[in-house]
């Protein structure tokens, strides 16, 4: 039986508390497990939407919510755990050949997106039963 495929998890980035508001960061030095390649964001999300029911074959995600909250459930065939994001600081690592799921956006929510890769279509895993076979025949080494 092979070990099981990590999910991904949450990274705290470092923020810097300032009366004029607050920033935070996202490099290598503070805890970003990859060079970042690619940046994309999810806006105006209509109540009751989902987004970003799919996986990746090689492209690692790191996921933020820097307004607003929503939930993501990550499932790697064997397991799967739901992570609520509320806060800028709160960045939650997605590993490759997790199925994830994004829900429950609060309203006026950014879901901000940090990849490791460029995008490509053929990275994409879209179908569940494909996804199933694909870990099926790629057991974490
Ligand atoms: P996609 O990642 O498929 O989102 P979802 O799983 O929520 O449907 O992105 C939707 C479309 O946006 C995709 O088919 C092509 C385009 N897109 C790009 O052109 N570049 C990108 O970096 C991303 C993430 C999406």
């Amino acid at each position: 039986m092979p070990s099981e495929r990590p999910l991904g998890r949450i990274i705290a980035l470092p923020k810097y508390d300032d009366p004029r508001g607050n920033l935070t960061v996202a490099d290598l030095q503070g805890g970003m497990p990859f060079p970042i390649a690619r940046a994309y964001w999810i806006t105006d999300v209509p109540g009751g939407e989902s987004r970003g029911a799919h996986a990746h074959r090689q492209c690692r995600e790191v996921i933020i919510s820097v307004s607003g909250s929503f939930c993501i459930t990550l499932d790697n065939g064997q397991q799967r755990e739901t992570f609520h994001l509320k806060r800028p600081w709160e960045a939650l690592l997605v590993e490759t050949g997790v199925w994830r799921t994004l829900e429950d956006f609060s309203s006026g929510a950014v879901c901000l997106v940090l990849a490791s890769h460029d995008f490509s279509e053929d990275d994409y895993i879209r179908e569940y039963d494909e996804f199933r076979e694909y870990i099926a025949r790629n057991p974490k080494k």
